[in-house]
């Protein structure tokens, strides 16, 4: 097996904030047996896993092994029912493999659609957008554990999957090395989730009736282009911040003086408030510092313009937090990993 080790390597290209900062070692993995033997060679050396780089902030040059994992390939397997198990190795793209399933009718993954990012690293945060987590069609994961160099699978109900959350997120963070994922999708009777308001309008203004996952995936990429910017252009990381859950009553009086807050109800007692809302209100939508600001069609992505480094896009997200925090009294978590 041939590995090659680069040194002082650009991790510019490697997140899609486009943060610069410098890897003292780098090495592409491009198979499962690849990473154990790297694994069981650098056993008591400081690692960092590297996947697709799209949910971190890297405000630091990385003085450590950087294990890029880039294991490709993808694997059917027929089931009765209309159903069937797709595996995706962590390396594969996960908008590539999106399309991948709507190009052969397999339905489930339509509404998640233009995620950045990597398979493998799509169960640490559970990803989601237009009504849709990956948790809903999940149903295991093979890992690595980094320090034994043991293969496990783990089921849906192992990975204790909550909003942008995951076991990998809590008790196993950097414990394992997600290598493949299994879904079970529909290739019959699709189970179609419109009811997002913004999927619903585009497809009236197409008049679209009864779509297919195709017209689907469709009206979640013009939604997303038209309020999210493409890493390739302005470095970014998606939403910076959770949406923050509060409970009821705190709800009602913040409604008192904001009777037009948006909101999600989660349960009897708790709802979720837009954290774009609230970062709209403290007038930081379209604000600029240098080369760091917050997109100008969504306050809750925060953007690189150019040369911004990680440090200064950080100032940024704790001026938000700091302001958020005295005119809503809310604390605004960080979705993004800060490095
Ligand atoms: N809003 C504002 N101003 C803004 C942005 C949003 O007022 O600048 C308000 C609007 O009222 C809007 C509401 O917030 O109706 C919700 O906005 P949007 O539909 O864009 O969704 P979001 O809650 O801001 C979440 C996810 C996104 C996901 C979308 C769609 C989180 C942290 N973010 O954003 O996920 O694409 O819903 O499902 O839950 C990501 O995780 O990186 C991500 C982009």
């Amino acid at each position: 097996m041939h590995l090659k080790i680069e040194y002082n390597k650009s991790l510019k290209n490697y997140n899609t904030f486009g943060i610069d900062v410098i890897a003292s070692e780098f090495i592409q993995i491009n198979s499962e047996d690849e990473l154990i033997e790297v694994i069981s060679i650098n056993k008591n050396r400081k690692l960092f896993i590297l996947s697709g780089g799209s949910n971190m902030l890297l405000t630091k040059n990385l003085d450590c092994l950087v294990i890029h994992i880039a294991i490709k390939g993808i694997s059917i397997h027929q089931q009765p029912n209309g159903t069937i198990l797709v595996t995706a190795n962590a390396g594969e793209n996960w908008h590539d493999f999106v399309q991948f399933c709507i190009k052969n009718d397999y339905g489930g993954l339509e509404n998640l659609s233009l995620i950045p990012g990597y398979v493998g690293s799509a169960p640490i945060q559970n990803i989601g957008a237009y009504g849709i987590e990956l948790k809903d069609t999940f149903v295991t994961c093979q890992a690595v554990h980094i320090s034994t160099g043991e293969k496990k699978t783990f089921s849906n109900t192992e990975c204790n999957f909550g909003y942008r959350n995951s076991i990998f997120k809590n008790e196993l963070k950097g414990k394992y090395i997600i290598t493949q994922v299994t879904f079970k999708l529909t290739t019959e009777k699709h189970t179609l989730n419109t009811s997002y308001g913004a999927i619903e309008n585009a497809l009236t203004e197409n008049n679209i009736t009864t779509p297919t996952i195709k017209e689907i995936s469709e009206a979640v990429i013009k939604i997303r282009r038209s309020k999210l910017p493409d890493p390739l252009e302005i470095g970014n990381s998606g939403s910076f911040f959770k949406n923050p859950v509060i409970n009821l009553y705190d709800f009602e009086q913040l409604q008192k003086s904001y009777q037009n807050i948006p909101f999600y109800k989660v349960n009897e007692n708790t709802i979720k408030i837009p954290a774009g809302w609230l970062i709209e209100q403290c007038n930081y939508k379209g604000k600029r510092w240098g080369d760091a600001g917050v997109h100008n069609k969504q306050a809750l992505v925060l953007v690189n313009h150019n040369n911004a480094s990680g440090q200064e896009i950080l100032e940024v997200s704790k001026k938000i937090q700091e302001s958020v925090f005295k005119k809503f009294n809310i604390h605004l978590e960080t979705e993004v990993n800060i490095i």
